[in-house]
């Protein structure tokens, strides 16, 4: 089975979650783009979707999905996003894909946040991804700075503009022991508008796809 294959296996098994005329929040990536499509077959029964991006934007409207504001949408049931790692604790890096700001602040309004990703990002100690981190971009040297104290090895991404503006950090921790705790610390930084730790507010739910099926662990 490739890589895609157990991704789209983790999407499409997150569909049970998705609740009769409910609105549903919609992450972005690969992973959550079988998803979309697999939201694509079921449009009539659902209201609409919250998007954590203009790509998944893009997408919802392509297949005709009404896309909603948050603001007037209130707390939503249900988040749908990938991850680029996460530990069997529910704790998860995202923003490979630069959109982690806007999926912090879906994932944050939403009662239930379902993880989907393939085997391979299932680690014991977050940190072999690069944290990516959201930064305004008159900030980017002096946060560089202030991570490199707490030990980390910022690296511009090149050519990259976020949704928002803003600049993204890549910042290599050998071993993230205590993520929610530097997660706390890097929301400190002036000038970090959010950082790719999601362990304050993890998944609740992960659905890892593998050759052997989709593996589900609860909170
Ligand atoms: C987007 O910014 C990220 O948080 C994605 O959720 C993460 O990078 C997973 O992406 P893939 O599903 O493409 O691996």
């Amino acid at each position: 089975m490739t890589q895609d294959q157990k991704k789209q296996a983790a999407a499409e098994a997150a569909i049970k979650y998705v609740e009769p005329g409910s609105v549903v929040g919609v992450g972005t990536g690969s992973t959550v783009n079988y998803f979309i499509d697999a939201l694509g077959r079921i449009k009539e029964r659902i209201e609409g979707a919250v998007a954590s991006s203009d790509a998944t934007t893009q997408r919802l409207n392509k297949l005709g999905i009404p896309v909603l504001d948050l603001n007037s949408t209130g707390d939503l049931n249900l988040y749908v996003d990938g991850a680029d790692e996460a530990t069997r604790q529910f704790a998860l890096i995202k923003g490979g894909g630069a959109a982690l700001t806007r999926e912090k602040i879906v994932a944050a309004a939403s009662r239930k946040f379902v993880c989907i990703i393939d085997d391979g990002k299932v680690v014991d100690v977050l940190g072999r991804f690069p944290l990516p981190i959201e930064v305004i971009p008159m900030a980017r040297s002096y946060v560089a700075r202030q991570v490199t104290q707490l030990g980390g090895q910022p690296v511009l991404r090149q050519g990259v503009t976020t949704d928002n503006g803003n600049v993204i950090l890549d910042v290599h921790f050998a071993h993230i022991e205590n993520p929610v705790g530097l997660e706390e610390r890097l929301n400190h930084i002036t000038g970090v508008v959010a950082n790719g730790l999601f362990a304050r507010r993890g998944a609740d739910v992960l659905l890892i796809g593998a050759s052997t099926g989709v593996t589900e662990l609860s909170v």
